[in-house]
């Protein structure tokens, strides 16, 4: 028998899940602040779901299986397919735009490396029933106000439209399949690639040429970059559509991160219609947040035309990220008090525990049976800051003595004075 967990799959002790409850504490703060209501969809999904439009590179990566029943099942790769699911169906006639929210895990059979786990934690952020530049700007606020409250520094947005890659291509008559494939090259940089297949799909030399001059273009000074990227696509009505939005999302950013536009950029996943984006920190070459606008996939699964944008945060990457920048991950929590109760002090031990519960200490009561020494090596160990003591002569005046393990000091005192006593 193998006891080891599932290759990519990671325990999560104490202290490491710690670490992930800060940062899904900070999403669920912006959930707040920007009206985004939490939901929950099951973790097992239809194969079909995802198989219609999240695209080859995570299709081909799914955990899936086949039930009792028969019915071709798989553990979702990610989060906009059910989001979208519930669009269609039950949210169908709900008022939009609507804000809906999640922190669930995932599951791709992707190659096991730093930040690349087959069980992953995303946080999501999705607005439905807006096609305004308004609401691309707002995810990307969202993002850029996660990396702050996280306290990270120096990190880029990379950002670019796959209308503009995709209306180049639809202009030479390139099919929606091989559209889909180039843009999955792209996505892996692989622009050798591209021009081959584009070639192989006879395609024009004129589009390989535009293409080629796409993958070119970059930089963070956002107008002339911009500026460049128009040029380059001026004979291409619906391309400079695609751009003319992207400027405008920009533009309406409130107090914007660094920009990198980048044309030879696009995203692995098919729904995307429009922007799409990336956030990174320099030196840490895999991205903390992916996210961008799908304005046909509720359409696709049978739902109204619904068009939305969403992002989605890589909880354990912003963790990796902050232990790497040496941003805080520890919370201040309250102090532990262990109570220890000796000799037949038990019921009163118990009673004094609800009491300090009751004025929101943190207590941990003695439940072993071990005599006092063992405890407060116990206590010493688990690094606890203080141990009440109940005594059986103590207990008859109405008093405990309360240690802190720190300054290795110990006083009497009456059990009212404990909770002001012990620094929360
Ligand atoms: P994604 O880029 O595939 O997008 O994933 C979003 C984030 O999840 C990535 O930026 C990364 O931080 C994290 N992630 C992805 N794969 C792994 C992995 N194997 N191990 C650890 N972390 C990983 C989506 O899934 C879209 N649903 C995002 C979206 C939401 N678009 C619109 N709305």
């Amino acid at each position: 028998m193998k006891l080891t967990s599932v290759r990519g799959m990671r325990d999560f002790l104490p202290e490491d899940l710690a670490k992930r409850r800060l940062v899904e504490a900070r999403v669920r703060e912006l959930f707040e602040l920007y009206n985004y209501a939490e939901i929950e969809t099951p973790v097992l999904e239809h194969f079909d779901l995802f198989a219609k439009k999240s695209g080859e590179e995570i299709t081909q990566r799914m955990y899936s299986f086949t039930d009792l029943s028969g019915r071709k099942l798989v553990l979702r790769p990610e989060g906009t397919a059910p989001v979208a699911r519930l669009m269609a169906t039950t949210l169908r006639t709900s008022p939009k735009p609507i804000r809906l929210g999640y922190i669930w895990s995932f599951f791709r059979y992707d190659e096991p490396q730093k930040g690349r786990y087959r069980q992953f934690y995303q946080a999501g952020f999705e607005l439905f029933g807006s096609k305004r530049p308004e609401a691309d700007a707002e995810i990307i606020s969202v993002s850029n106000q996660l990396m702050k409250l996280l306290g990270f520094r120096g990190y880029e947005f990379r950002v670019n439209s796959v209308a503009v890659l995709r209306e180049v291509l639809k202009e030479h008559n390139v099919s929606e399949g091989v559209q889909n494939q180039t843009l999955g090259l792209i996505d892996k940089r692989r622009y050798e690639e591209v021009v081959k297949t584009l070639r192989a799909s006879k395609v024009s030399q004129d589009c390989i040429e535009t293409m080629k001059q796409l993958f070119g273009i970059k930089g963070t000074d956002v107008p002339t970059t911009i500026s460049k990227i128009k040029r380059t696509v001026e004979d291409y009505g619906d391309a400079r559509e695609g751009l003319e939005d992207l400027e405008t999302i920009v533009g309406l950013l409130d107090n914007p991160p660094r920009i990198l536009i980048d044309a030879g950029f696009a995203r692995g996943l098919e729904y995307y219609t429009g922007l799409i984006f990336e956030v990174y920190l320099p030196g840490l070459p895999i991205a903390l947040i992916g996210g961008g606008r799908y304005d046909n996939l509720v359409e696709t699964f049978g739902g109204e035309p619904t068009p939305a944008v969403g992002c989605a945060p890589g909880i354990d990457r912003l963790v990796l990220a902050m232990e790497e920048q040496e941003v805080a991950t520890d919370e201040q929590r309250p102090a532990v008090v262990y109570v220890v109760p000796v000799g037949e002090m038990r019921t009163k031990a118990m009673e004094i525990s609800a009491k300090l519960r009751q004025e929101k200490v943190r207590v941990e009561l003695e439940v072993s049976g071990r005599g006092l020494k063992q405890c407060l090596s116990y206590a010493r160990a688990r690094e606890y800051e203080y141990v009440v003591i109940v005594g059986p002569e103590e207990a008859k005046k109405g008093m405990v003595i309360l240690r802190d393990m720190k300054a290795n000091v110990q006083t009497e005192l009456p059990v009212e004075r404990l909770p002001s006593q012990i620094k929360r």
